[in-house]
């Protein structure tokens, strides 16, 4: 395989990964989920474990020394128990001589329900470094508001001066995106898409322009079309050709036979062409005729809302947890 940027390889990315010595800033991803759903064929737990190793191993090898790696992952669960990914992942990040420094819990509001333990809600992404402490992490770039901006010091010697960081806080390690499901306007036809803001923080927070994103499984594209739109450059593989069709249409942002890919390159068109008749386009996946409110690549818009859901929330709790007398 020749290297190339800004390249989306069709088939497996084991193969790929193997065939490639282009260096990367950051690798981000979410492999497959292994449940057996939809397109998938379900491994058992060692073989998928074994795989994700190879993969993992690919990766590391084209990560520049100041690179990091985000993986994204759920759960695997059968009639013996129900086992966290990123538990079982941890040890292959250290075998590879990688540092860790974030866990990173993605919350989820919606998904399968379980009947006989609890129902999951969350997923994990794991944040490695392949250095110690020569790695990028600009969190200028992704700081979220203050809950209270104008909050002033009352006493010693900063009294009357901003208590926080005014160009706001370092947004933690839970982190509230809205998964593209049904009306959010980013949904395409594929069932696991990232939010494009949640992959914005990541390339924002780690990598600089014309830096190169590797994502080894591309699904709907987002990391390729966030990349390009920050002006990365972006690598990936996806083995599905309906998929992979997908990801250059998403990528060229134009519609194809009067459909663009979500409702958001809609959108975006009609901005761009005004004049256009709206009864001749379309879009492939929607599922409610209203579109979501909150999904935007606002990142800070976004959060700041989520955060005000999230802080009414617990000021509730902690109420409760006085009243009864905790
Ligand atoms: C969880 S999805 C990734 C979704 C992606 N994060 C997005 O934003 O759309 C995993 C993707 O990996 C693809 N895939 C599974 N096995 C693969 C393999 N061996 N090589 C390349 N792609 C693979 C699947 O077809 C699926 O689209």
């Amino acid at each position: 395989m020749v290297d190339k940027l800004d390249y989306i390889h069709k088939g497996d990315t084991l193969k790929f990964l193997e065939s490639i010595n282009t260096k990367v800033d950051l690798v981000v991803s979410s492999p497959p989920y292994n449940i057996g759903r939809g397109k998938e064929k379900r491994k058992s737990l060692d073989l998928y474990i074994a795989y994700q190793t190879k993969v993992l191993e690919q990766c590391s090898r084209l990560l520049k020394p100041s690179g990091s790696i985000f993986w994204e992952v759920g759960s695997y669960t059968d009639e013996t128990g129900h086992y966290p990914l990123d538990i079982l992942m941890f040890p292959i990040f250290q075998k590879l001589g990688m540092f860790p420094k974030n866990r990173i819990i993605w919350p989820r509001a919606h998904g399968l329900q379980a009947s006989k333990r609890f129902t999951d809600r969350h997923e994990a992404i794991l944040w490695f470094t392949k250095s110690p402490d020569k790695y990028r992490f600009y969190l200028d770039n992704v700081r979220i508001p203050q809950l209270y901006p104008n909050k002033k010091e009352w006493a010693g010697p900063n009294k009357g001066k901003l208590s926080g960081n005014p160009l706001g806080k370092n947004p933690g390690d839970v982190w509230l995106f809205e998964n593209v499901k049904h009306n959010h306007e980013e949904q395409c036809i594929h069932p696991a898409q990232f939010p494009e803001s949640l992959i914005k923080r990541i390339i924002l927070s780690t990598t600089k322009k014309n830096d190169v994103v590797l994502d080894p499984y591309m699904g709907s594209g987002t990391t390729a079309v966030v990349a390009k739109d920050l002006k990365r450059h972006y690598l990936g593989a996806e083995i599905d050709s309906e998929y992979h069709i997908l990801i250059k249409r998403r990528l060229s942002g134009k519609p194809q036979n009067g459909k663009f890919v979500n409702l958001k390159q809609l959108r975006q068109y009609f901005a761009k062409h005004p004049k256009s008749n709206s009864a001749d386009f379309s879009f492939d996946a929607q599922t409610s005729k209203v579109p979501s409110t909150v999904a935007t690549t606002d990142l800070g818009k976004t959060l700041f809302d989520k955060e005000e859901l999230w802080h009414a929330i617990s000021v509730l709790f902690n109420s409760k947890l006085k009243m009864n007398g905790n």
